[in-house]
């Protein structure tokens, strides 16, 4: 029996979501390294199958997260390339993270790029993976299982371009209601950039912090939210200029 791996940076869940979804049409052992917390050196077999689940950040993929995954290596080893995104743009995600998973010696069979809900912009991609995407994902797990069974690899081309588009910071603020605040420290332990202080939860270091959404999803008082007039501001235009739906992308 083989090993399925799952690799994920899921910040709000929807990655996770997507990967557990693939996973499930696989009737392997399954592993899990998910890189909020894994930040460690490995070597996967090629025994193993690595499905590999990546957010768009600014159309790349997350510092943090790709300084973990590059710690991960594979020896040929079968693996599933998957971004997913907020019903805006891909950009060069995709193309990055199937262009690191060579590098660190994985056999890229399939790829894709996903529609999520947006983290940050709430009213784009609501409910979104939904049945539509769900059906959609199991399609393509099962084909892609189909190739690795006969040991195929990627052969479509991935969108994007070399060399990737810098990466720019969002320039909104995180804020804590301290009203709200159950002193729970759930936020301190899960930021992956220790950008909140150990002893203050309240408190959020804006130039550690990499607006990836994690301590908002995981706070149980909805005390941590995006704030400002620049959020504010651009919250009701990418609302509007996103709310056409886009469909998820599938690489064989
Ligand atoms: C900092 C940041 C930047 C983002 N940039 C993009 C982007 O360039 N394009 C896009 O469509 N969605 C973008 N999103 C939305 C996420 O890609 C999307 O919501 C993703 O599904 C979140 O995954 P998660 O639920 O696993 O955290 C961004 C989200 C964050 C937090
Ligand atoms: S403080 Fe910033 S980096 Fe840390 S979990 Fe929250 S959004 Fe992510
Ligand atoms: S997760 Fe929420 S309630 Fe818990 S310490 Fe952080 S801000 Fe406070």
């Amino acid at each position: 029996m083989l090993n399925v791996t799952k690799i994920y940076f899921s910040p709000s869940n929807t990655t996770k979501k997507v990967v557990d979804q693939i996973a499930s049409n696989f009737d392997d052992n399954k592993e899990t390294y998910d890189l909020l917390n894994f930040n460690s050196s490995k070597e996967l077999s090629s025994e193993d199958i690595a499905i590999v689940g990546m957010p768009v950040f600014a159309g790349r993929l997350p510092k943090s997260a790709r300084d973990r995954l590059a710690k991960i290596k594979g020896n040929n080893t079968p693996a599933i390339a998957v971004v997913n995104y907020g019903n805006a743009h891909v950009t060069d995600a995709l193309l990055e993270l199937v262009d690191l998973l060579k590098e660190n010696n994985f056999n890229v069979v399939a790829a894709a790029s996903t529609v999520s809900h947006h983290s940050i912009f709430s009213g784009v991609a609501v409910g979104r993976p939904d049945e539509s995407d769900i059906e959609k994902i199991n399609e393509f797990s099962k084909k892609t299982k189909e190739k690795i069974e006969s040991n195929e690899s990627l052969k479509s081309e991935i969108p994007g371009n070399r060399p990737y588009v810098d990466y720019k910071q969002l320039p909104f603020e995180i804020s804590c209601d301290e009203t709200l605040c159950a002193f729970c420290y759930d936020c301190v332990s899960i930021c992956p950039e220790k950008a909140i202080p150990d002893d203050d939860p309240i408190d959020t270091d804006l130039d550690l912090c990499s607006r990836c959404t994690a301590c908002i999803s995981i706070c149980p008082e909805d005390a941590r939210m995006f704030t400002g007039d620049a959020f504010e501001t651009k919250k009701v235009d990418f609302e509007s200029a996103n709310s056409q739906r886009k469909e998820p992308e599938f690489y064989l």
